[in-house]
């Protein structure tokens, strides 16, 4: 998950980095609360999106007065910056900047690594000198049992080529940094710029943070970090019940037990609907091991609440979990649905116990559900029964 940038700065400010101040605002009004709260000389109205380049796209503009951040508030929200809507500012403390460094710390899955990059030279052109003088951008390997050090920190300095005046001060927020990045289980950490203060002093201007959801469980304050209006309300559904559901864009639902049998169902639906009319599947959806009544029931409310979904193929193989209790699972599942269930299933069942599955199945004769044999079978089944509807 990608932070907004005021999000980044207020986990920044619990690490200890430097930091100026900055409220979200979402409307001009707010914008100029926030300015008067501040209190300082200027302000920097801020786009908050999740998009870089925000700067060169005019969605970060200078303000002298609450009343000038109200009115650059409003031009800017609203605005689009790739293809990304702004919904809210941050209004941040100007900042008397003296010169604009680069840094960031992200996981290098290459070289099974973290690697640490840090320029003098920071600022909006970073992607431009990386290209153009890359040996104005330091590469650091960072060994991940030992982190960003004092010695760490030191080499990243020496490398990059830091001014005598500021190289202690930057060393030092590039360890509280990395406490951001290994604290908060992060895959990226960027802050460009970091500037020195006409005062000499080192802060972070800008802050993009990316942070590992398979460490979510360790993390429960990160929940409220995400952006629940732009989630699709689908994948939303499907991870408050536990389900690894990932939408797509065909028209043939598609639940299996376990993320390899059904990636290859829905390589299998793919190739049935050439046959049909093109259709392709509409979703990946992995009820996992344990697939009791309310786990199918989520799932299959979950597919079926797809407005393009036109056929449904559940692919289980029963393993742990025989497949006499996935097909009461589907029967009970049916049944909790009652009339939201409109869409015909295609269920095929192998494995553990799988006479007692069909036998459940054919007796509860649901008028939604069909059986299939097998797995190439049950796809052509579902890509016609999509196909013609
Ligand atoms: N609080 C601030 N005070 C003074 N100047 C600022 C402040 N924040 C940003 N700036 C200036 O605006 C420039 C762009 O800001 P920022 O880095 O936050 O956005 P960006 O780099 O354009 O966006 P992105 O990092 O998403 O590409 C900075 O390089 C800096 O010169
Ligand atoms: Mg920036």
């Amino acid at each position: 998950m990608d932070l907004f940038e005021y999000q980044a700065r207020d986990m920044f400010e619990k690490h200890g980095v430097p930091v100026l101040g900055g409220i979200v605002a979402t409307t001009p009004e707010e914008a100029r609360a926030a300015a008067e709260k501040l209190g300082s000389a200027v302000v920097v109205v801020k786009a908050q999106v999740k998009t870089g380049g925000r700067g060169k796209a005019g969605g970060v503009k200078l303000a002298r007065s609450p009343q000038e951040a109200a009115d650059r508030a409003a031009e800017i929200l609203g605005m689009d910056i790739k293809g990304h809507t702004v919904h809210r500012v941050m209004i941040a403390q100007g900042a008397d900047i003296a010169e604009e460094y680069y840094f960031s710390v992200l996981l290098d899955r290459a070289n099974r690594s973290y690697l640490a990059m840090a320029s003098k030279e920071g600022g909006m052109e970073i992607e431009q000198l990386a290209v153009e003088r890359p040996e104005a951008l330091a590469r650091v390997p960072v060994d991940p049992t030992v982190g960003i050090d004092a010695a760490k920190a030191a080499e990243i300095v020496a490398t990059a080529g830091f001014d005598a005046d500021v190289a202690d001060q930057v060393a030092d927020v590039l360890q509280k940094l990395w406490g951001v990045y290994q604290a908060e289980d992060a895959t990226l950490v960027e802050v460009n710029p970091l500037v020195k203060t006409g005062d000499g002093r080192i802060v972070a201007l800008d802050g993009k943070v990316s942070l590992d959801a398979n460490a979510d469980f360790r993390h429960a304050d990160h929940a409220e970090l995400e952006d629940k209006a732009a989630a699709d309300p689908l994948e939303a559904k499907a991870k408050e019940n536990d389900l690894n559901y990932v939408k797509l864009d065909g028209s043939v639902g598609v639940i299996g037990n376990g993320a390899g049998l059904v990636m290859s169902t829905l390589d299998v639906v793919a190739l049935a609907g050439e046959k049909h009319g093109d259709v392709t599947p509409a979703n990946f959806l992995d009820i996992g091991g344990g697939a009791s009544a309310e786990v199918m029931a989520a799932g299959l409310d979950v597919i079926l609440g797809d407005p393009q979904v036109k056929s449904v193929f559940v692919n289980v193989f029963g393993g742990i979990t025989a497949c006499d209790a996935v097909a009461n699972g589907i029967v009970a599942a049916l049944g909790i649905l009652g009339d939201e269930a409109t869409k015909p299933l295609v269920v095929r069942l192998d494995g553990n116990n799988v006479e007692e599955g069909r036998r459940i199945l054919a007796e509860a004769a649901h008028p939604l559900v069909t059986l299939a044999d097998t797995m190439d079978g049950g796809a052509d089944k579902a890509a016609e029964l999509a196909n013609a509807s």
